[in-house]
């Protein structure tokens, strides 16, 4: 295919031999098949923040660090330098969080770098060798459902034990290889010490998995692993093996306000996103 215009200098400068097709295009980033001497890789090529969904609220960035004071004076004042510091930090972002998950020892796809705002990984395939399916596309069975479920649980506090919350954790995000899940899809992951929303993302990511496999094991949908999770690692004991169990006892005294309208507020976002999904199929 003719090559992209943002893929052109990483063909200069030898990053990649040259474009075999577009994968998919989403709602935030172009995903491409690319030639790199014999393997095939994917490159991510990343909208600009105008064309970006909700990730770019400022709840996500909470806690981040940003690289020098200059850049951090910039981002404060809403410029131009700090938009664009705004968006290396996007782009930086999942790369740094693909390198960090995969020294956890979690299932994300091999990173290569960024590139020119371009992020090189892996190209996750199925059996047949093809672009792996999206957890979207399958019919689970009960079975298949409860094991995939307690593994993506196990990856998301092996995650946390990792310092990250995905923040965008779904049935979207999520391929199947040959060996099961592999999670992608993480511009947007939330450094879990630094940001006050983290109980809320790591509750919506956990519960995105629930609503999913529930699905196919409806036993899962009376599951409360998210504050099962968030207890343990508030009092700094969450581990990559803890046992869990799914069930939690609420405290029934403390009733927050603020908290429900927030988690009211998400939903109404995520009915949003998933009505814009289902359009977009529809239009497909
Ligand atoms: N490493 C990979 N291997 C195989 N397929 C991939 C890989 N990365 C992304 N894809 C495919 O490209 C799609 C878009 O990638 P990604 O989810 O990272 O970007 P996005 O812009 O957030 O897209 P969406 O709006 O669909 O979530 C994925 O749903 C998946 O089908
Ligand atoms: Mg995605």
């Amino acid at each position: 295919m003719k090559t992209p215009r943002e893929l052109e200098p990483l063909i200069e400068d030898g990053i990649i031999d040259s474009v075999v097709r577009r994968l998919k295009s989403g709602k935030e980033a172009s995903v491409f098949l690319v030639a790199c001497g014999a393997e095939i890789r994917c490159a991510k090529v990343y909208k600009d923040a105008n064309h970006r969904g909700f990730h770019k609220l400022a709840q996500y960035q909470e806690g981040r660090k940003t690289r020098g004071s200059r850049d951090a004076r910039a981002l404060a004042k809403h410029g131009r330098h700090g938009r664009s510091v705004q968006e290396t930090e996007w782009k930086n972002a999942e790369v740094d969080a693909l390198y960090r998950l995969a020294a956890a020892d979690v299932r994300v796809p091999r990173a290569f770098g960024v590139f020119d705002g371009v992020l090189i990984m892996e190209l996750v395939c199925d059996a047949a060798g093809q672009p792996a399916p999206r957890l979207n596309d399958v019919e689970l069975t009960p079975e298949q459902a409860l094991t995939w479920h307690s593994f993506l649980i196990e990856q998301i506090v092996k995650m946390l034990c990792a310092g990250v919350i995905h923040g965008d954790l779904s049935e979207f995000n999520v391929l199947l290889d040959a060996s099961g899940p592999v999670i992608i899809d993480l511009p947007q992951a939330v450094n879990a010490a630094g940001n006050n929303n983290a109980f809320r993302m790591l509750e919506r990511d956990v519960n995105n998995m629930r609503e999913t496999f529930g699905r196919a094991a409806p036993e899962l949908l009376e599951t409360q692993y998210a504050h099962e999770i968030w207890k343990l690692y508030e009092s700094g004991e969450l581990k990559p093996e803890s046992a869990l169990t799914g069930r939690f006892e609420f405290d029934q005294t403390e009733v927050d306000v603020i908290g429900v309208l927030e988690v009211i507020e998400d939903e109404r976002r995520e009915a949003e996103e998933r009505q814009r999904r289902l359009e977009e199929a529809a239009a497909e």
